[in-house]
């Protein structure tokens, strides 16, 4: 039998009808680093079942875009007028026509997470390789300038990967928000300006 831990922020999510307790983890982000602003352009990987596209909805109004692609079926729950969901593996994707846009990102949110197996050093090098495969295909997705919030699992090898990649970014910041299950080993990679 699976348990459901319910805890504040559970409760908290379900009283504001979002989808999923992660929302208050980018609201944390948002609220110390002003990332999602209204009209802006975003995408959301590995959105569903959409609690950070329902934030990114209401932050970026009517003017904005939303674009969210899972490998899950599209959650039709939150389809809005500014919003394209789509069913695709992000790393299928070739070209922004993939997604019937033409223009490039203000910013890309990653909250994918390997299914894991509970052994630590191989969810912590299958993280690392969904980050190190966003970054691979980032130049197409981001704009110049453009921000980025990716989750990753702590390890020394994801240290090493965003020292090395520090540069691509005006700046880099890490945060654990407080809405982070204790047990949980994962922190958020925020990177502002993109020198694409
Ligand atoms: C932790 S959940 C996201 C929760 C979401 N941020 C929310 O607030 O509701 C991670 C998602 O990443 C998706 N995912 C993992 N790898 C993917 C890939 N290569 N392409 C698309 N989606 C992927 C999974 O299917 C899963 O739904």
């Amino acid at each position: 039998m699976v348990f459901k831990i319910k805890d504040h922020y559970y409760k908290k999510a379900k009283k504001e009808n979002f989808l999923a307790r992660s929302v208050y983890k980018l609201e944390e982000i948002d609220n110390k680093y002003k990332i999602i602003r209204p009209g802006m352009r975003a995408l959301d990987l590995g959105y569903y079942p959409g609690s950070w596209s329902q934030y990114i909805q209401q932050k970026i109004g009517k003017k904005g875009l939303l674009v969210g692609i899972d490998i899950q079926e599209v959650n039709g729950k939150i389809q809005q007028s500014n919003t394209k969901l789509f069913q695709k593996d992000i790393f299928s994707i070739e070209q922004l026509s993939d997604l019937n846009i033409d223009q490039a990102f203000d910013i890309v949110c990653s909250d994918m997470a390997p299914k894991t197996t509970g052994i630590k050093s191989v969810d912590q090098a299958r993280s690392l390789e969904i980050v190190e495969k966003v970054f691979e295909v980032l130049p197409l997705f981001l704009k110049n300038n453009g921000d980025l919030v990716i989750k990753v699992f702590e390890s020394q090898d994801a240290q090493d990967f965003f020292k090395e990649k520090r540069n691509l970014f005006k700046s880099i910041h890490f945060l654990r928000p407080k809405s982070t299950r204790t047990v949980s080993k994962e922190y958020f990679v925020i990177g502002k300006g993109f020198k694409a």
